[in-house]
């Protein structure tokens, strides 16, 4: 199977999951990235049974409305009964890197006012221990420097992505050389430096459910 159909089996099985699961006339969380966007046109073929949708980027969003599916500001939603999206890596305890598509911070809190967090992905992003993608940390520009020497500090290589402003009008820096291997402190410090909006370990709020895509069919893995 190519990496296509791998990522669009787990987006079809994330549909399944939500049409099981989301009671007509909710409100789905929408992720970010090449396997969300497998999801968001599974969701137009269904789109019908929900009120619409709240999307975790510009982009997204966009998707989302060109398939006709109404697109709701998170402050005007009160539920969102699941949340689906991809991950850059992703842990069998359902820890996960995610911001390659530099998303980082809107995901984060769509996925917090969701109650159930499905991942979607291939096999290629599972990992024992995260790191090995550079870790995405969204920044405000004129603490730029000051966070990087403090990321050097926690024993990580900060690279400024080049060109690259996020929705939020800020930047990021993706962290190379890191072996986390405690997902949920390091997602912690890091949050605590100053000037960091947030960082792309998803391991305080992980995923509840995993659909991981396997050349022998899709696996589930529920926290
Ligand atoms: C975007 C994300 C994506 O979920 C992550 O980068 C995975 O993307 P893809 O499905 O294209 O591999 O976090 O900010």
């Amino acid at each position: 199977m190519t990496a296509d159909e791998l990522k669009r089996a787990s987006a079809q099985a994330a549909i399944k999951y939500v049409i099981e699961t989301a009671k007509p006339g909710a409100i789905i969380g929408v992720g970010t990235g090449s396997t969300a966007n497998l999801f968001i046109d599974e969701l137009a073929a269904v789109k019908d049974r929900y009120r619409g949708a709240v999307a975790s980027s510009e982009a997204s969003r966009k998707r989302l409305q060109g398939h006709g599916i109404a697109v709701f500001d998170l402050n005007d939603v009160d539920d969102i009964p699941i949340y689906v999206d991809g991950a850059d890596e992703i842990t069998a305890k359902l820890a996960m890197i995610k911001g390659g598509g530099g998303a980082l911070t809107r995901e984060k809190i769509v996925a917090a006012v969701a109650k159930t967090f499905v991942c979607i992905c291939d096999q290629s992003k599972l990992v024992t221990t995260m790191g090995k993608f550079p870790l995405p940390v969204e920044v405000i520009t004129m603490a730029r420097a000051y966070v990087a020497r403090e990321l050097v500090k926690l024993g990580g290589q900060p690279q400024l992505r080049e060109g690259f402003v996020t929705d939020n009008g800020n930047v990021i820096l993706d962290v190379k050389g890191l072996s986390i291997a405690d997902p949920v402190g390091f997602e912690t410090t890091v949050n605590q430096i100053v000037g960091v909006v947030t960082n792309g370990l998803f391991a305080r709020r992980g995923a509840d459910v995993l659909f991981l895509a396997t050349a022998e069919g899709v696996k589930t893995v529920k926290r």
